[in-house]
Formats: C-alpha cells, structure tokens, sequence
C-alpha cells in the first residue's frame, strides 16, 4: 500500500486528481469506480476544473457507484445518483453523460435482484480501472459494515447506527431522516479493481486509517481487505494519518515512488 500524508485535504485532493488524471491521460476509456460522501467533493471539484481546462473528460467513460441508498425517494438531492449527477454528469462538469453513470437500481421492486444486475455490469464492463474510495469512522468501504463478509459481492446491507449518526449531517442533521439500508458494492467486488485510491481526511478518520494500513485483516475493520489488493494508494492529510505508528517510513517510502 502506498500512503500520501498531507497538509490539508487541498493538497491530498490535488495528488488523487493528479493519479486520476493521468490515467485517463494514458487510457481516455477508462472505467471509474466512484464514492459518494464529503470526502471526495474536492476531488471532484478539481476534476471539473481539468474538464473546463481540457486536459481531461469522461465523456467516452463509464462510471459505477460504490452504493445507493435503499427507500430514498428518487428526487430526493442525497440520493446518490443525483449527487454524482450534480457532480460529474454534464459538458459544464466532467463531460461524463447521463448513460455513462451507473448506480444500483435501489428502486427495484426486487433490489436483490438489482444488486445482483449491478455485480455483472460492472464486470460485464471489462471492471473498474480506479475506484475511489472514502472510508468509515468504524472502517467501512463502500458502505460494508463490520462483521460481514470479506469476499462479499454487491448486496443488501444495514447501515451500521455509526454510519447512520454520521450521516444524518446530510439529512437535516435528522438521524430519522437517514435510510437504514443500502445497496452496496461487496469488498470482493471492489477488490476487483485494478487500483483502489482511497481518501481520508480528519482526525475522526484516524483509528480507521491506521487500521486500515496497519490492523490486523478483520471483518471488525473492513477496509483492512484492502491490505490484500496490490495496487492500493491511500491519500490523507495529517490529521487522519495522526495515529499510523510508520508514518515517517510511509512518507520516505511515497518520496521514493516519485523518484525522489
Ligand atoms: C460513499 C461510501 C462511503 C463513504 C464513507 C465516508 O459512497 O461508500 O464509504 O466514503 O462513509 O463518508 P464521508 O466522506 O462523508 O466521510
């Protein structure tokens, strides 16, 4: 695993566009695996801008959600779907097209089934080529949960009461408010990517990054599968880096990444 430590998330959100960027640079049909969530607004705000600069699009590309809410209404504005809608669909924001966003259809009258569906498609579509990741305060990717399988595909899941009181800050601050369940893609399935860029940032997010980088491989921490991928790259800034025993190792380690 390769671990970024930044100042601020400005700087960790200008190193992930900058990996992004590249590769569509070297593979413009490439496929993006996408996060939802606050952690990557900078990102994506800096992938609107290298949109409006010309030096990248999605236009020829596909993108695939790592989940969507269950029982949200479909115009709801923190519906998944029209988040990255807002974020990255459109000529005045990443060129990527309405048909080029996928995200499971959690409407379905059977969302099993859908989650099923949404499992082949992305396979169906030669797989992701970079996902991006946001992580839990209790160690989720994607949204599984602790205590689930570490081989899981895309399927139904409970949000923890965690995930549930972290979220509420996009629906009124209203825990109520927040759906209890999700579609999400499954650990085996994101571990199916060729190269998982995962962003944290503050110091709430600081027992689950050095879980991440330096736990045990645990269905109590999921992200800790990740340990297993050979292609990972984890971006943070101090804060969320505060408790990673091998800090110091990591930082002289991505110097030496960049030929420095
Ligand atoms: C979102 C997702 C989640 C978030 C995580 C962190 O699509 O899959 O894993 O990345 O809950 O959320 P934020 O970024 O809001 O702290």
């Amino acid at each position: 695993m390769h671990i970024g430590i930044f100042e601020t998330s400005d700087a960790a959100s200008d190193a992930a566009a900058e990996l992004i960027i590249d590769l569509f640079s070297r593979k413009p049909h490439a496929t993006l695996g996408v996060a939802t969530g606050s952690t990557p607004e900078k990102l994506y705000a800096r992938l609107r801008a290298a949109h409006a600069a010309g030096t990248f699009t999605l236009k020829n590309s596909s993108a695939f959600a790592l989940d969507e809410y269950v029982g949200i209404a479909e115009d709801h504005p923190q519906r998944y779907r029209n988040v990255l809608r807002r974020e990255l669909v459109g000529k005045d924001k990443t060129g990527l097209t309405e048909a080029g966003l996928n995200t499971p259809d959690a409407g379905a009258d059977d969302p099993e089934q859908a989650a099923l569906v949404y499992d082949r498609m992305i396979g169906g579509s030669g797989g992701i080529d970079l996902q991006i990741l946001g992580i839990g305060v209790d160690g989720h990717i994607g949204f599984n949960e602790p205590g689930g399988s570490l081989v899981s595909r895309t399927h139904i899941e409970a949000l923890a009461g965690q995930t549930i009181s972290d979220n509420a800050r996009f629906f009124n601050g209203d825990t109520s408010q927040v759906p209890r369940r999700c579609i999400t893609q499954g650990l085996g399935t994101i571990m199916e990517a060729k190269r998982l860029v995962l962003l944290a940032f503050g110091a709430n997010k600081a027992d689950a990054v050095a879980q991440l980088v330096e736990g045990p491989i645990s269905a109590k921490w999921p992200a800790t599968i990740m340990q297993m991928h050979p292609d990972v790259v984890a971006i943070t800034d101090t804060a969320a880096a505060s408790k990673l025993e091998f800090a110091d190792l990591y930082q002289e380690r991505w110097r030496l990444a960049k030929g420095e």
